[in-house]
């Protein structure tokens, strides 16, 4: 019998499926963190796991339907273990959970769990509640504490990688009115400067070079500083540039409204600061922008990209659209349409306008037809396909320091990421994993480049 194989029964098995965005990822990760101390191990399969987390997302229809979709499968394995006399505690978190805890419930009596983003440090008690009733207990957690979640956080259990994700903000305090996130991660909390910086660190010690600090709404950022005092987002990026074998820092999502200059002037003064931004208008008509409570207008955001531009010449922008809310008449979209042709993105993300339980906007008038929002959305994202790969296409010929962050499933070569935040496919010796060397761009496809490592890096390559 091998000597570890009692622990290894020992140890239970924890499924994660996640959806949504970078912040729902993070939170997946700590899950795992919490959850680790008390004997389970992450697991990619379903299967005969001992406990199954969907972490949610709530921001599109789609999103809802396919967590359902998904809770009837795996309980088909819930019971399979069930009848062979096994336990499965099933749980849902995330922002569905937030939303629609209760009808959760009602709908799918087989879930033991229902817990929202901000109560997941909660999760050792919850365990030990259903652990002691599995079956007669059902448990549902949407406390909208953000502040006593980061305080009982454990420590990042430090196997992120590469390029790792820090969140440091999270909620929402804007209130557009066609989004679910300030309800469903309630308002806006930034972490301390202290755990942010501990947390890097760590991330740093186990091998990171890239950090992107995540938030709703990012550069809302005001934590409590090493002085006391409330520091911004420019402040903490310019102390994170400090660690030595830092050597990336990426931020996201942005708003337009808290694009301070101080913020603008860090993408010309700290080298380390990558120029890549992802700063999201949603529209291009005013008349949109304020139905959705964007608070500002089409010329603020032109402004806002002129002085990055000014201040970073080379920036790569990229950002998010809605097609289709209520009343977008024609010539509104075709205010999008212009404003995506001036400031030229180097990639986009742009989405049907889907209605939310609760926002404000799910109770307006003026609908736009089905059939409309997809032609709309099917000319906007040609647009955008079309500038990403002119983008793609401006780098050949161009040297770039790319960062290797992962081997290529395919053969010999090495997956990294240009300052521009576009994957690469390189032909090099893995001893590259994890450092930063010149690519000579040769190829450019829509969403990834080619390229070789340049000379001097040959001669590691052959080594
Ligand atoms: N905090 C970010 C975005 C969060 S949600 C910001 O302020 O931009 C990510 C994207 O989903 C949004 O930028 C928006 O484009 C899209 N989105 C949000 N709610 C939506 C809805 N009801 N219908 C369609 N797209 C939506
Ligand atoms: Fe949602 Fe608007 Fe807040 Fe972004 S800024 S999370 S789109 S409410
Ligand atoms: Fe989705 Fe919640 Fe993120 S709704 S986009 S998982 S904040």
């Amino acid at each position: 019998m091998p000597k570890d194989a009692n622990t290894a029964a020992d140890k239970k098995k924890l499924f994660i499926k996640t959806w949504g965005c970078q912040m729902n990822v993070y939170d997946s990760r700590r899950m795992a963190d919490i959850l680790r101390p008390f004997g389970y191990a992450v697991s990619e399969e379903p299967e005969d796991a001992d406990m199954m987390i969907l972490n949610t997302c709530h921001i599109r229809e789609k999103a809802t339907d396919k967590v359902f979709s998904e809770l009837g499968r795996m309980r088909r394995l819930k019971d399979k273990k069930e009848a062979e006399g096994g336990t499965m505690i099933m749980a849902v978190a995330g922002c569905v959970a937030q939303a629609e805890g209760e009808y959760i419930m009602e709908r799918a009596p087989y879930v033991d769990l229902v817990f929202g983003p901000q109560t997941y440090h909660e999760l050792p008690e919850m365990l030990a509640k259903l652990t002691g009733a599995y079956g007669t207990e059902r448990i549902v957690s949407t406390e909208l504490d953000t502040e006593n979640k980061f305080d009982s956080l454990p420590e990042e259990s430090n196997d992120q990688g590469v390029t790792a994700f820090l969140s440091v903000q999270e909620g929402c305090d804007k209130f557009c009115t066609f989004c679910v996130v300030p309800y469903t991660r309630g308002g806006e909390y930034s972490r301390t400067v202290q755990q942010i910086v501990d947390e890097a660190k760590a991330l740093i010690d186990s091998g990171a070079r890239e950090i992107t600090l995540l938030g709703q709404n990012v550069n809302a950022f005001h934590g409590e500083g090493y002085d006391g005092k409330s520091w911004n987002l420019p402040k903490i990026i310019e102390e994170l540039a400090k660690l030595n074998d830092l050597d990336r820092i990426r931020y996201t999502t942005s708003h337009p409204r808290d694009m301070e200059m101080s913020l603008i002037e860090a993408h010309r003064d700290i080298d380390k600061l990558m120029p890549y931004l992802h700063l999201p208008v949603q529209s291009g008509s005013n008349k949109i922008l304020k139905a959705m409570n964007r608070k500002h207008e089409r010329d603020m955001y032109f402004k806002i990209i002129e002085d990055l531009r000014k201040a970073r010449p080379d920036i790569a922008l990229s950002g998010d659209f809605i097609v289709g809310f209520p009343g977008e008449s024609d010539q509104d979209f075709e205010d999008t349409m212009d404003l995506v042709r001036q400031v030229k993105y180097a990639s986009a993300y742009s989405f049907k306008y889907s209605p939310r339980p609760g926002t404000p906007a799910a109770n307006m008038a003026n609908l736009v037809r089905e059939d409309v929002k997809t032609e709309r959305l099917a000319a906007l994202q040609g647009l955008i396909n079309e500038h990403q790969l002119e983008f793609n296409k401006n780098c050949i010929g161009k040297t770039l320091p790319v960062l290797f962050d992962r081997t290529d499933k395919k053969g010999d070569k090495l997956h990294g990421r240009t300052p521009y935040n576009q994957a690469i496919h390189v032909t090099a010796s893995e001893r590259l994993m994890g450092h930063s060397a010149n690519v000579v761009i040769d190829g450019a496809f829509a969403n990834s480049l080619t390229g070789d490592l340049e000379l001097q890096e040959s001669i590691l390559k052959s080594a």
